[in-house]
């Protein structure tokens, strides 16, 4: 679907999307539009009393006249707290309607009502933002979708009085809106197509954005010592790989922003094994390194005025007559060892290492690790909030603000000696999950991550097992992929490392 920007004049065919406020206010555009299509909008709202232009509300209405198709009006709510984000949510939604009625063009009007603070250049912008997130969709391996059943829009025009300045605020937004498209793609595909080499390969096509990418293959992780990394790994046929990304678009020798993602690219538990029912969700564990690869994209995209350090551990945890058993103690290259209880707490394994190569390399300001890490998370926050855990308190109020502004919602959780304590080992330093009954398997997940957490490092750790896939569509979040944790890193670093 190609996307563009037109002056704010009535389009000659397809679908018109319109805002009311509340109150059913139309702004001007719209109030004179309905003069020339001879009352069109006032009779439908007539027709209609229970549509007030409360946020989220939708009015349909068909052959308005005037040559267009339908008319779509939706409620913005009160225009005081009208944000210019909200025509994100209004352009998602329309998308989708627009792509379920058969429609090949559709236009979104930035008709702010009186009264309202958003700018229209950022208003049109974010209306594209939505066409291009809402739009979304995997389809490519479905080979017998009727013409029916595909998105029939060819095209998308946002309207606005601010032409060039909204192309101008576009710009940044675009390269989100890629960075997004890339993770969503990146965790949808199955396991036999996203493997550690495969993911590896999509890191590398970064390069053509001005990012440096290296990869690590098995050799040099031995070299390094990553003992744990490698033993999450050994029993699967694919080699592991660690992908090193630098976006270096900050000044010279400025310490950089780091980000750690879990990249389990399909996570059976291996030895511990798991259960047959919903494993094939698993292919999405490596939705932590996902996020760090997409908003490593958007970054460089948008040549983001900052350091930032992207690294993702890919591994593939399998059962094998070479796979890791319960019991083996392994050494991390940090030098501390693991017994290794269950093998089905592997991400946190990968996570150690990778965090301490970002930390003995980079020497980062700040580290934040991403990871569909515990199903306890899930039971804690369901699909609403991530996890955030942190040993910062500077930190975890900026990503928490980040989320809050992106509608990628964090919840902070403790840190505290006594869980720490839970993760003893009576053989070696630690063990890799919690002693029995010790409870609060997100947060016993996390003291042992921050075991690897050097002092000085600003560190948070981000539990995305409950958000990175979503089983609800949300007007610019469909089902699948949510591709969560990009929008809210490309926020932190915008809002608190650039310039
Ligand atoms: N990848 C899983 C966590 C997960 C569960 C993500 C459900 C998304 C949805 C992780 O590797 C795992 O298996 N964690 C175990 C830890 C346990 C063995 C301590 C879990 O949560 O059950
Ligand atoms: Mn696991
Ligand atoms: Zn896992």
């Amino acid at each position: 679907m190609k996307i563009d920007f037109a002056a704010l004049v009535r389009p000659k065919q397809g679908v018109l999307v319109l805002t009311a406020a509340e109150g059913r206010k139309l702004g001007q555009f719209a109030q004179a539009l309905d003069k020339t299509l001879g009352g069109a909008i006032g009779r439908a709202l007539a027709g209609a009393p229970r549509f007030t232009g409360a946020k989220g509300q939708w009015l349909e209405i068909v052959g308005p006249g005037g040559g267009l198709g339908r008319i779509l009006l939706a409620g913005l709510g009160k225009p005081a707290d009208l944000k210019a984000e909200a025509f994100e949510t209004v352009a998602g939604d329309a998308v989708r309607r627009a792509n379920a009625t058969g429609d090949a063009t559709l236009a979104v009007a930035i008709d702010l009502p009186a009264g309202a603070k958003a700018a229209p250049a950022e208003a049109a912008a974010r209306a594209a933002l939505g066409l291009r997130l809402g739009g979304y969709r995997f389809d490519k391996y479905r080979t017998k979708l009727k013409d029916t059943e595909k998105p029939s829009l060819k095209s998308a025009l946002v309207l606005t009085e601010a032409v060039a300045a909204a192309k101008r605020a576009y710009q940044p937004l675009a390269a989100l809106a890629d960075g997004v498209t890339l993770t969503r793609n990146l965790v949808s595909e199955p396991a036999n197509v996203i493997y550690p080499e495969s993911l590896a390969a999509e890191c590398r096509k970064l390069a053509k954005l001005g990012v440096k990418v290296e990869v690590l293959g098995e050799k040099a992780m031995k070299k390094l010592g990553m003992g744990a990394l490698l033993g999450v790994g050994q029993g699967s046929v694919r080699e592991s790989q660690l992908v090193v990304m630098q976006w270096l678009g900050g000044k010279k020798g400025q310490a950089p922003v780091s980000f750690v993602g879990k990249g389990v690219c399909f996570d059976t538990g291996g030895i511990s094994i798991k259960p047959a029912a919903g494993m094939e969700g698993m292919k999405w564990d490596m939705g932590g390194a996902g996020a760090v690869i997409g908003a490593m994209a958007a970054l460089a995209g948008r040549k983001a005025k900052a350091n930032v350090i992207g690294v993702v551990a890919l591994v593939e945890n399998m059962p094998d007559g070479n796979a890791q058993r319960p019991g083996d103690i392994v050494t991390s290259m940090s030098g501390q060892t693991i017994e290794v209880i269950n093998t089905d707490a592997e991400g946190r394994l990968i996570l150690c290492d990778a965090m301490w190569y970002t930390q003995e390399r980079f020497k980062p300001q700040i580290m934040v690790d991403l990871a569909t890490l515990t199903g306890a998370i899930i039971m804690s926050l369901g699909h609403e909030h991530a996890g955030l855990f942190a040993n910062n308190d500077e930190l975890a109020e900026r990503l928490a603000a980040a989320g809050k502004g992106e509608d990628e919602k964090l919840w902070r959780l403790p840190l505290s000696e006594a869980y720490n304590k839970a993760l003893n080992s009576p053989i070696a330093d630690m063990q890799n999950i919690a002693g029995p009954g010790a409870g609060a398997g997100s947060i016993t997940a996390a003291q042992f991550l921050q075991r690897f957490v050097k002092d000085g490092t600003a560190w948070a750790h981000l539990d995305i097992a409950g958000t990175a896939w979503s089983n609800a569509d949300k007007p610019t979040v469909p089902k699948g992929a949510t591709a969560f944790g990009v929008r809210l890193l490309n926020r932190l670093v915008q809002d608190h490392y650039e310039g």
